[in-house]
């Protein structure tokens, strides 16, 4: 196992560079970034791949088992980090990931987040099947020092938003995002996923989350954000990620760019050097705020779940 572990990854060198956590954060080498982060996962999962053989040709799929999301969808979760395969073997990678349903348990749901740039897999698994569910940007930006912005009234949410936000969660729905995307979950499962998200967050899942305070406006908004300070020192930069965000179109239209604006200035004085955030190609208006705010894009990865022959998950 150990050459065809090193062939595999030598092979794959230059694409696993794309899997880089911040790869969208451009002053950050991302070969750098592959030792510190890529490199020590897949050797964390490659104790448990699976391995799986088409002839001489051996190809790992490493999974990584999701132990809240199997809880709350009631069926074995799975994301596929990655797969290794050397040179010769890159031809038969369609009929091994074909194998894969096959070795897990029955209603196994399986989703990977490949980056554009890895043809090869994204190839291989649309071949296999696999259909497309969101085609995911990542935005970033430095510089903060020279982030120049009007402020807003803000405050951080506590507990008693809880269910208004869940509210407006529900209501404020992104059809494209990865859960109301999968027809697997019916709409009102996903609609709950993201309901019991921001609860969650605001219990302690995120390192923040930030609502209007203004006199005359209810606080019907959120944005979620993750300090990621242990990478912190890990990776020895200060980068934070702005998660999950809804705005009430009939009470708060317009308070995207004011939270985005008002989060880049908390994660600033947390002491963040970059902030980088995700959003699907569709939706325009993200991409537009955020480009007005001095964020760029970064990154295109696309996600795609394994076939399954359930139909909807209630
Ligand atoms: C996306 C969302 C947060 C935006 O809320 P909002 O603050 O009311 O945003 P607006 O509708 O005012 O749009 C923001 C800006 O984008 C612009 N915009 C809207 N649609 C656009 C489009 N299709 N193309 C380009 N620009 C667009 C608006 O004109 C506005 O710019 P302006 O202020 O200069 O006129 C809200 O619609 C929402 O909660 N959607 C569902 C959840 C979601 O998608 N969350 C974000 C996940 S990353």
């Amino acid at each position: 196992m150990g050459q065809l572990l090193t062939d595999a990854s030598q092979y794959r060198e230059n694409v696993l560079n794309y899997y880089a956590p911040f790869r969208a954060i451009r002053p950050l080498p991302l070969a750098d970034q592959r030792k510190i982060w890529v490199e020590p996962e897949l050797n964390l999962l490659l104790n448990d791949a699976i391995e799986i053989e088409i002839g001489n040709n051996v190809f790992w799929l490493l999974l990584e088992h999701l132990t809240w999301d199997t809880a709350f969808f009631n069926m074995p979760t799975y994301k596929l980090v990655n797969i290794l395969f050397d040179a010769e073997s890159a031809p038969y990678l369609a009929d091994a990931v074909k194998q894969l349903q096959s070795v897990l348990p029955i209603g196994a749901y399986v989703f990977t987040e490949i980056p554009s740039e890895d043809i090869t897999v994204l190839n291989a698994l649309t071949s296999a099947g696999w259909p497309l569910i969101e085609t995911r940007l990542t935005y970033w930006r430095g510089d903060l020092a020279s982030f120049n912005q009007p402020r807003y009234a803000v405050r951080r949410a506590t507990v008693n938003d809880i269910p208004n936000l869940k509210r407006v969660a529900k209501e404020m729905k992104n059809p494209y995002d990865r859960f109301h995307a999968d027809k697997v979950f019916s709409e009102q499962l996903a609609d709950e996923f993201l309901a019991t998200y921001i609860e969650e967050s605001i219990k302690g899942f995120a390192d923040v989350v930030l609502v209007p305070d203004a006199a005359d406006t209810p606080s019907d908004s959120f944005l979620t954000a993750r300090y990621l300070k242990p990478s912190w020192q890990h990776g020895g930069v200060p980068i934070s990620k702005m998660v999950l965000s809804a705005v009430s179109a009939t009470t708060n239209k317009g308070w995207y760019q004011k939270l985005i604006s008002e989060m880049t200035y908390h994660l600033k004085d947390q002491g963040a050097e970059y902030i980088f955030m995700n959003t699907q190609s569709t939706n325009l208006a993200v991409c537009y705020t955020w480009e007005k705010l001095g964020y760029r894009l970064g990154g295109t990865s696309h996600i795609l779940r394994m076939p399954i022959t359930q139909i909807t998950i209630p």
